[in-house]
């Protein structure tokens, strides 16, 4: 579709400061990469402020997990959009299907969070995805298109919102669904974005999501509407993070 791809990579709850050598090992091989793909690292927000500072002058761009919809406040154990910003983040990932299993997060809580990331001028990068009962039952567009309607806040652009497609079934399992599954859903992602967003729908980003790996990402960076990776497990490993930026 033309989109410049994006490969973003989740660390989740994972990473101590000496996961810094790690980053490094990814800013020395971004060159190639981010001749095609933008490269966002995600780490956990105690390493922040750290990797924000150790990626400048390199391609790869550092974002955060979660935010709390307000600016600041009495929220002990929160982190606001406006404090990540302020240590160098570009993008906070938002509604991850851990964050709503963990915490109850609804699509109106997430659609909060996407708006605190704007009001931080940060991008968002909002999860959907369907769970196996769901996909079993049929039920994955009706999901979806549900999720979408209620997480994603107006005025979206292709320079504000990424959107991920993280199906449950396979975060951290190993199985992927067929290419054909992928299209489909990211074609009715693409439907719903026009449609909501006209022309600037046509652009957002829509990322897969799910046991990428090497050896899956040239076969699902390829599908129509696919336009870049958010990563999990294999992020954590520099010459991983690498091969599946190179297959875009
Ligand atoms: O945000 C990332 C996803 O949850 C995918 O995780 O690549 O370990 O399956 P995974």
């Amino acid at each position: 579709t033309g989109l410049r791809p994006l490969i973003a990579g989740n660390w989740k709850m994972n990473g101590l400061k000496a996961s810094a050598s790690e980053l490094g090992q990814m800013i020395a091989g971004a060159g190639g990469p981010a001749q095609k793909a933008d490269l966002l690292i995600c780490p956990p927000a105690t390493l922040v402020l750290a990797f924000a500072g150790a990626v400048q002058g390199s391609p790869l761009r550092i974002g955060a997990q979660d935010c709390h919809p307000n600016p600041s406040g009495a929220h002990t154990g929160d982190t606001s959009a406006e404090m990540l910003a302020d240590s160098g983040a570009t993008a906070i990932i938002v509604g991850h299907s851990e964050r709503r299993a963990d915490h109850g997060e609804t699509d109106a809580l997430v659609r909060q969070k996407a708006e605190a990331a704007w009001r931080a001028a940060l991008i968002a990068i909002v999860c959907v995805g369907e769970t196996q009962d769901q996909r079993d039952a049929g039920q994955t567009l009706e999901v979806v298109g549900r999720q979408l309607a209620g997480s994603l806040p107006d005025g979206a652009t292709a320079a504000n919102l990424v959107v991920a497609y993280e199906p449950v079934w396979a975060i951290g399992t190993g199985r992927t669904p067929t290419p054909k599954d992928v299209q489909d859903v990211h074609g009715f992602i693409r439907d719903q974005l026009t449609q909501r967003f006209s022309g600037e729908g046509a652009r957002i980003r829509i990322l897969y999501g799910g046991s990428v790996k090497p050896s899956n990402a040239a076969e699902l960076m390829a599908v129509p509407n696919v336009n870049g990776a958010l990563i999990g497990g294999a992020s954590l490993k520099a010459t991983d993070f690498l091969a599946i930026a190179g297959a875009v």
